[in-house]
This record gives C-alpha cells, sequence and structure tokens, in this order.
C-alpha cells in the first residue's frame, strides 16, 4: 500500500485541503502519515480513518521511506527539506503547495483541467516534482481554459483585486479587526439617522491614520483603503506577484511562444476571493458569441455571467463565491481599442482553486498513475 506523507496540513492551505480531502472521500487504499514541525507524537487531524501519532516533520529518514509527500507547510519548510531528502537519494513524489520549486526545470506546475496533458507527459518522463501554482495565475488560467485552448489569445493585462487570504490567516484577522475598529468608531454616528456621511468619513479616517489602528501584518490599512503592491520588488519594477503572472503562465501552459501576461495586483479588503479585470489582445477578431462559448466550454467549474446588472451583482462577486469551486467569468464584451480587444471579470475562492484543489487533484492524478 502507498505511504503518503502530510506535512503542514494544519495551516489554512492545509485544513482546506484536508477538510476536502474528507468531502471527497479521498482518504482511502493508502496509508496516511501526518508530519508536525512542532508536536511529535500528538494526535493528527480526523480524517475517518485510523491514523498513527504525529511523525518529526524534521525526520529525513522517515520522510524518505514515504511514496508520496504532500506539503502545505511553507516555502522555508521545502527550502530546507526538500534538498534532503533528495541528497538521500529519495525518489518518491513531491507535491507542494509552496512556490520555491515552481520554476526548477524538473517541476511541473499543476493545474489539471488545464495542462492534464503537461501532467501527463511529466509523469511518463519520470518527473517526480509536482507544485501549485500561484493563486492569480491559477484562478486567471481556470477562467480562461477555453480560450487559451483555442490559441487565440496574444497577450493579456490583468489588473487584480486580491483578497486577504493571499498573504495569510493572520492577515484576514487582521482586516476584520480593522473593519471593527472602523465600525465601533463610528457606532454612535451609525445610529444617529441625522448624522451626515461627511462625519463619519472624518471619524474614519482619523482612524486610519491613527497609531493605535491594527496594522501588524499589513503595516498599513486595508479596510477602507487598498494596498497596490504584492510581494517583493522585481528589477523590471513589477512586485513579484506580478513578475508570476507570466512566467508561469508560459510554464503552466508549457506554450512554444510566450504569451505576456502583465498588470498590477492590487490587495482589496476580500476575505479569500481573488477578482481580476482582464484585458484580452486576441489574434484576430472573434466574434464574441463564439468566445463566449469557447470560455463556457472551457472546463466544468466555469460559468459564464450575463454581461447585465443583476446578473453580474447576484453572481460575480466575492460574497458568492467564497468557499466554493464555481468560476465565474462576467462582463464580457469586446472594448473600444478594437474588436480583437475583449474585456472579462472573474472570481475566485483564492484557498481552492487558488491553492488546496489542484494539489488535491494532483495526489489523485498520481495514486491513480501509480496503480
Ligand atoms: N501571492 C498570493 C497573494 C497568494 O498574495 O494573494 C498565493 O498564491
Amino acid at each position: 500500500m502507498l505511504r503518503i506523507g502530510f506535512v503542514g496540513w494544519r495551516g489554512m492551505v492545509g485544513s482546506v485541503l484536508m477538510g476536502r480531502m474528507r468531502e471527497e472521500q479521498d482518504f482511502k487504499g493508502f496509508e496516511p502519515i501526518f508530519f508536525t514541525t512542532s508536536n511529535v507524537g500528538g494526535k493528527g487531524p480526523d480524517v475517518g480513518v485510523d491514523i498513527p501519532p504525529l511523525k518529526d516533520a524534521f525526520d529525513v529518514d522517515l520522510l524518505s521511506s514515504m511514496d508520496i509527500i504532500v506539503t502545505c507547510q511553507g516555502g522555508d519548510y521545502t527550502k530546507e527539506l526538500y534538498p534532503e531528502v533528495r541528497k538521500h537519494g529519495w525518489n518518491g513524489y513531491w507535491i507542494d503547495s509552496a512556490s520555491a520549486l515552481r520554476m526548477k526545470d524538473d517541476s511541473i506546475i499543476v493545474l489539471d483541467p488545464v495542462n492534464r496533458a503537461v501532467i501527463d507527459s511529466g509523469l511518463s518522463s519520470g518527473i517526480k516534482t509536482y507544485v501549485g501554482g500561484n493563486c492569480t495565475v491559477s484562478l486567471m488560467l481556470m477562467a480562461l481554459s477555453g480560450l487559451f485552448a483555442c490559441g487565440h489569445i496574444e497577450w493579456i493585462s490583468s489588473m487584480t483585486y486580491q483578497a486577504a487570504s493571499g498573504a495569510g490567516a493572520k492577515h484576514m484577522k487582521e482586516l476584520i479587526a480593522q473593519m471593527a475598529v472602523l465600525g465601533d468608531a463610528s457606532r454612535t454616528l451609525l445610529d444617529d439617522p441625522a448624522s451626515t456621511a461627511i462625519a463619519i468619513d472624518e471619524i474614519v479616517t482619523r482612524e486610519l491614520r491613527s497609531n493605535t489602528f491594527p496594522t501588524e501584518n499589513f503595516t498599513v490599512p486595508l479596510a477602507g483603503s487598498l494596498i497596490a503592491w504584492i510581494d517583493s520588488p522585481m528589477e523590471s519594477g513589477q512586485t513579484r506577484e506580478e513578475w508570476k503572472g507570466s512566467v508561469e503562465t508560459n510554464k503552466i501552459l508549457q506554450t512554444k511562444k510566450p504569451i505576456p501576461v502583465d498588470g498590477v495586483c492590487v490587495r482589496v479588503g476580500a476575505m479569500r476571493c481573488h477578482s481580476q479585470s482582464l484585458t484580452i489582445k486576441l489574434d484576430k477578431d472573434v466574434a464574441l458569441d463564439e468566445v463566449s462559448e469557447m470560455i463556457e466550454e472551457g472546463n466544468q467549474w466555469v460559468k459564464l455571467v450575463p454581461n447585465r446588472k443583476e446578473s453580474t451583482l447576484q453572481s460575480l462577486t466575492p460574497a458568492m463565491v467564497n468557499g466554493t469551486l464555481t468560476i465565474p467569468v462576467g462582463r464580457l464584451r469586446k472594448m473600444l481599442m478594437g474588436p480583437e480587444y475583449v474585456t472579462a471579470f472573474t472570481v475566485g475562492d483564492q484557498l481552492l482553486w487558488g491553492a488546496a484543489e489542484p494539489i488535491r487533484r494532483i495526489l489523485n492524478i498520481i495514486i491513480e498513475h501509480l496503480s
């Protein structure tokens, strides 16, 4: 029976992964072994089957006895342990949600509804390292997989509205703490029907600029504001998040001629759904009906939202998509720039298709490949 080790199952991506695996009854037909960096001998998660006490996530010998290792522990762990187990002669499958190994020549970025052929050819040629993509990139590709498959995309500009969850669990809590401070400070005026919005705004602005506003994680206010910078700077003037758009898209699709993807990545006060406004340059004038059809046929999770106010407010929001696998694509229309320019807006759950789901699915694909 396959021995599969799980590291980082308690964190945010890990716990969403565990939840999805339980929901899909994935814990059968293999021996799951749970590792920990802090609680050796403790009790593992409830996955519906008996599991041994937690093992040491730094025990290279034990890790090397796994057929597959799935880690959501983060990049620092990967950077430390991955070379160690490989040096130890371990030739098993390493599945990782962190970005550390994404751009290595001998790794594949996984998003099987989009690049199943790339994954299958990697498996048959003996590739052993499979990594989940950047959430924004995966969600954009899930939204446009049908259009990419038709080969008409020349370039994409993607303007993002990224949720707090992409920054981490503490950041999600801080966003709500910031909202609570603003709500508490304006409570008296909110309760007074005669109060003015300008008076409330003065209180809110004072709070946003005060030294006591909770900004330990984001370093600046996000509630009532936004942050037009995600991750570290690159020489190009892009942020690393913006840089990933092009390099990861082209690696996932293994394009022969790279398709440029570029834009501005912005953090907004959503909890766990990233939204993106896309400008798509086609290589020719394709009728909007055909574009819609291609997008809709891309995969079973895409849901085309009519370009109307009611449907947009109803279905194309983080509030509606949160916690679901649906990838709505709406606001689809030709742009004034010319008939080859199409705009679209899409929303996706950053923890599901943006992180845990591609990992859950590649695990099943590898298990199937090995059986
Ligand atoms: N880097 C992304 C973000 C999340 O900050 O929203 C991880 O892919």
